[in-house]
């Protein structure tokens, strides 16, 4: 007797090597950034409210800043292995970051539940995370296909939540919906956000 896992969902996590002194140069620049970027202000009142988001306005860092350049070179291998993985066939073509934004959150900013829709991975890497912060919410991919099920526990069960802790990377597929609950403390924390495609 055999059971199979199949069509299984992957989820990397891993922690950046030596990465004390580069967080602390990637916090300045994404604090420095919310000071200037007036239209991510903006921006942030009306779509992210509490917190600060460069999602619709700087949100090509790794192409201004050598610092989240250098977060991207970081990420390369990373990515690969997950890539790996996943099985995925890129002997034609590679994956490439196509974006990559700072997301600042206050006490009692959420990110309601969402997806990527436009990207093949996605995945964010921490820079800040005051203790009690909240993780990265996972939704069963699944959830609107159970139909008469039971409640599932353990490894079965429909959301799971990834801790946020600096200094560490998750990714991916741009299709896992996923979530941050609101923040319970009254500290910042600060994430960096990023898609890549193969296309
Ligand atoms: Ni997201």
């Amino acid at each position: 007797m055999t059971v199979q896992r199949l069509f299984p969902t992957l989820v990397y996590r891993t922690v950046l090597q030596n990465a004390r002194a580069f967080n602390q140069r990637l916090l300045r620049e994404c604090l420095q950034l919310r000071v200037d970027d007036v239209g991510g202000q903006r921006w942030s009142g009306k779509n992210y409210p509490g917190g600060y988001t460069s999602y619709n306005s700087v949100n090509r860092m790794h192409e201004v800043s050598p610092t989240f350049a250098e977060l991207q070179r970081r990420l390369q291998r990373h990515v690969r292995s997950f890539a790996s993985s996943l099985d995925f066939d890129l002997a034609q073509r590679e994956l490439t970051m196509t974006d990559c934004w700072v997301n600042i959150m206050p006490r009692q900013v959420v990110h309601s539940l969402h997806l990527h829709p436009l990207s093949t991975l996605s995945g964010t890497y921490y820079v800040k995370t005051p203790k009690g912060c909240p993780g990265l919410k996972f939704e069963d991919p699944r959830l609107d296909r159970f139909m008469a099920a039971p409640p599932r526990t353990g490894a079965s069960r429909p959301w799971v939540v990834i801790p946020a802790q600096a200094g560490t990377l998750v990714l991916f597929e741009s299709w896992l919906r996923h979530e941050v609950p609101p923040n319970p403390v009254a500290a910042e924390r600060i994430s960096i956000s990023f898609n890549y495609s193969w296309f």
